[in-house]
């Protein structure tokens, strides 16, 4: 499937993007270690967290739905997964992938992981190397890709692990793994990841720790199942945020956007390049802020992006780019090699697309510099991520050509219906076959 937009339009409404993936994920993992039941509304029906979900119902957990966002999970407890007839296949989603290996090397019966082309090209070893440390026994193909095969029958221990990078995942799949370990597991990460693990946890009434950036939890407890209100995606919202402040005359009002402070760089980058977004409403669900958020068109402006935001806007940066593209000046990125491990190089996948259209760029090892422009028109590669297929389509609203985005199928892992709740705010857009 690929995307035709028509240059320019502008943005106006009301909408509510589709759930935090993230969050959606961790809801069904917990749930189904959990005592009891689970009960979760807002859960996002894209393809990643359905893979978990599938995961988790091949490992003999009773899960009802999802049915317009709701989900009953019957939680078997920490000790009641039972071994997958099959490989468990994750798809696309390396967060799937990642916090399930935790999960996993606590059991008692073997299991095998795998996931798509893409997911098989992305490093596990990541994981493999903590989890090595507390007594987990690993096998993965060439490189600590996927497939893995998990040995279960072993009796991890705890440990103190300094994470090389700040990934969520890797922080989360060792304080999963800790709740089979004895004693006390900690963490410490060079810069603040996504928290969510960390917050459900505490909802699922499992005691962790955090001080500054070490977080820690004592093994062999038990979860009890609760209630979770899924907030939307702001990684979805931010197509939005970034289009509704690119195209003139716009203005949107995006209802029930998650903004968790682990999460909300790309609004706090968007602001320093001028952008007019504010927050009404903000309350709290189920341990996570949520808020509506208003935006209008403004003039962005070229920056030196704070290196300390790179951990809080990490999904975010292909829509930034875009909205860099369409500031006046030049903007900088550095200390971001991580988003060359993501579902495709991200680095290299936004400069291809950004030269097809127009935009002046210089690739860093570790980053990019952009030039505002002016977009043309043409034909983008996605490398089958969706998160690029996103971000060119919105650049439309500023072009002068038409622009067709390739390979658009994956947009369906994280934003299901994404053309028609973009067309229905005044993108114009159009699906065809590829
Ligand atoms: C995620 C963490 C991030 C992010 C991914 C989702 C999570 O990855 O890119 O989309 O749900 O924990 P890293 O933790 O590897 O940076």
């Amino acid at each position: 499937m690929q995307f035709n937009i028509l240059p320019g339009g502008a943005m106006s409404g009301e909408a509510r993007v589709p759930g935090d993936k993230s969050i959606s994920h961790r809801s069904i993992m917990l749930g189904a270690i959990a005592n009891g039941a689970t009960r979760v509304k807002g859960f996002l029906e894209g393809e990643d967290a359905m893979a978990t979900l599938a995961a988790f119902r091949a490992m003999g957990v009773e899960i009802e739905g999802p049915n317009h966002g709701n989900v009953t999970i019957h939680g078997v407890g920490l000790r009641g997964l039972r071994v997958p007839a099959e490989a468990l296949d994750l798809g696309n989603a390396g967060t799937g992938m990642r916090l399930i290996c935790g999960l996993l090397a606590g059991q008692d019966f073997d299991a095998e992981l795998t996931g798509d082309a893409s997911l098989c090209s992305r490093p596990m070893g990541r994981v493999i190397d903590p989890l090595t440390m507390m007594g987990a026994n690993i096998q993965s193909a060439s490189g600590g890709r996927p497939p893995l095969i998990i040995r279960g029958g072993q009796q991890l221990r705890s440990i103190h692990y300094e994470l090389p990078m700040a990934s969520a995942q890797v922080k989360s799949c060792v304080l999963l793994a800790g709740l089979y370990s004895e004693g006390r597991t900690s963490v410490r990460e060079p810069g603040p990841s996504r928290d969510h693990t960390e917050r459900m946890l505490r909802g699922f009434g499992y005691s962790v720790q955090s001080n500054q950036d070490a977080i820690a939890l004592v093994g062999g407890g038990s979860l009890k199942g609760c209630d979770i209100d899924v907030p939307a995606d702001i990684s979805s919202a931010a197509f939005f945020l970034v289009a509704a402040s690119i195209a003139p005359d716009s203005e949107l009002m995006l209802t029930h956007v998650g903004i968790n402070p682990t999460r909300i760089g790309v609004i706090n980058v968007l602001r320093l390049m001028g952008a007019n977004i504010t927050f009404h409403n903000k309350r709290e669900v189920g341990g996570e802020p949520v808020a509506d958020l208003h935006v209008r068109s403004a003039q962005l402006k070229g920056i030196d992006i704070p290196v300390d935001q790179v951990p809080l806007a990490i999904d975010e940066f292909p829509a930034l780019f875009i909205a860099a593209a369409c500031a006046v000046g030049r903007t900088i990125l550095r200390g971001a090699e991580e988003l060359r491990v993501k579902e495709s190089d991200r680095i290299a996948a936004m400069a291809e697309g950004l030269s097809t259209l127009g935009i002046t760029n210089e690739v860093l090892e570790d980053g990019i510099i952009i030039e505002g422009g002016t977009f043309g028109g043409g034909v983008i590669k996605t490398y089958h991520d969706h998160r690029i297929a996103m971000s060119f389509a919105i650049a439309a609203l500023r072009a002068t050509g038409e622009i067709t985005v390739l390979d658009c199928d994956h947009v369906a892992t994280s934003f299901p219906g994404f053309d028609s709740l973009a067309r229905s705010l005044g993108l114009q857009i159009h699906t065809a076959a590829s």
